[in-house]
């Protein structure tokens, strides 16, 4: 199945509440050939409207952050763990992620990427089952497939001081994409 059949059932998805506040069901954005998916939270009130994954205040630090490291967003493949936007933007509840997470999983077997950046607790707790950004971002972890987590750019957000890291830890994904291009060569 391709991703725009997953977006198309993600569109007309009724599984969990979220669907009844919604306006736009935010499905991802990206090349079916990507070598990095990153993965978000949720959508907030703009990604709502709009229907876009991380057009907002953090989404515009993510495009900014990962063009600093010398990537570019039309190359990356970038969704949320929950496909609908939680009301007052509160955290998703495990009855969401859980009804929600398997168009994440197909979305991942479709574009088998390279490496999968968990953005924020959300996505670590739901794919890792770990929950300390902290302790884990920037590291390349190897489980079922290969895995970076970093910071939610809305963290950086509030904490500026997580600018840098969070570059950095862009630049540690080039770096890792590089590598692994030349270690096909
Ligand atoms: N925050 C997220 O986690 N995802 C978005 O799409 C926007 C903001």
């Amino acid at each position: 199945m391709d991703i725009e059949e997953i977006a198309a059932e993600i569109i007309r998805c009724r599984k969990c509440d979220l669907h009844l506040e919604r306006r736009k069901p935010v499905p991802g954005e990206g090349p079916e050939d990507a070598k990095v998916i990153f993965v978000g939270e949720a959508p907030g009130k703009e990604e709502d409207r709009v229907g876009r994954p991380f057009i907002g205040r953090a989404g515009g630090l993510l495009t900014d952050s990962l063009r600093e490291a010398g990537l570019r967003r039309e190359d990356v493949f970038i969704t949320n763990v929950v496909k609908c936007r939680p009301p007052d933007n509160r955290n998703p509840r495990r009855d969401e992620i859980s009804s929600c997470i398997p168009y994440l999983e197909r979305q991942i077997t479709a574009i088998d990427p390279e490496v999968i950046c968990l953005l924020g607790r959300v996505a670590l707790q739901a794919l890792l089952k770990e929950t300390t950004v902290s302790k884990v971002h920037g590291k390349v972890i190897q489980r079922d497939r290969t895995y970076m987590p970093m910071y939610h750019p809305a963290a950086v957000l509030r904490n500026p001081e997580l600018r840098t890291v969070m570059i950095e830890d862009m630049r540690r994904l080039r770096r890792f994409l590089s590598d692994s291009n030349s270690r096909k060569d």
